[in-house]
């Protein structure tokens, strides 16, 4: 009975671990789709796609609602400074004004002004940056 017991704990402990495997590799996926949403804006104002552009920022706005909730504590990695844990606050009001800019690229391309969607990307990416100066190594 004690045997069978170590055994269903030692089996928790594997999944809770591949769990957390699992959150890292889904933030740094969603990391790398607002790379591709922001590289592609450039392309979208050439051909007049301002629809995809708010959907873009949508996507962005989102994924920083969600995001606090893939930095479960336990899931270190690489990428992930200790900082966010000691500072969660901080880190919830960085992905904050990450919403934020999102929200307000998506109002820009409403605008259908390059100038004016520039700005606000330039803004967003300001918040990306300010977050990482803080909560990522490298
Ligand atoms: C509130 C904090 C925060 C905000 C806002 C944020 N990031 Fe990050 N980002 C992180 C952290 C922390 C990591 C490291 C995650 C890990 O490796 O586990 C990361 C990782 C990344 C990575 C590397 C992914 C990989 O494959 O290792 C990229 C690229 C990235 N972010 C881009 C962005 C862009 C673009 C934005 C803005 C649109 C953004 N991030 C906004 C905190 C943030």
């Amino acid at each position: 009975m004690k045997h069978l017991f170590l055994t269903t704990s030692i089996l928790a402990t594997c999944l809770a671990s591949a769990t957390q495997a699992g959150v890292v590799e889904e933030r740094k996926a969603k990391f790398k789709e607002n790379v591709a949403i922001l590289r592609a804006i450039q392309t979208q104002i050439g051909e007049g796609d301002f629809e995809a552009i708010a959907a873009g920022g949508r996507n962005i706005a989102d994924w920083a609602i969600k995001m606090p909730d893939y930095f479960p504590e336990g899931s270190e990695s690489a990428g992930a400074l200790d900082a966010i844990w000691l500072n969660f606050d901080d880190f919830q009001s960085k992905a904050a004004a990450n919403n934020e800019a999102a929200l307000q690229l998506e109002q820009a391309a409403g605008t259908k002004d390059a100038g004016r969607i520039m700005a606000a990307v330039q803004k967003l990416s300001g918040t990306c940056k300010s977050c990482h100066r803080s909560f990522k190594s490298n």
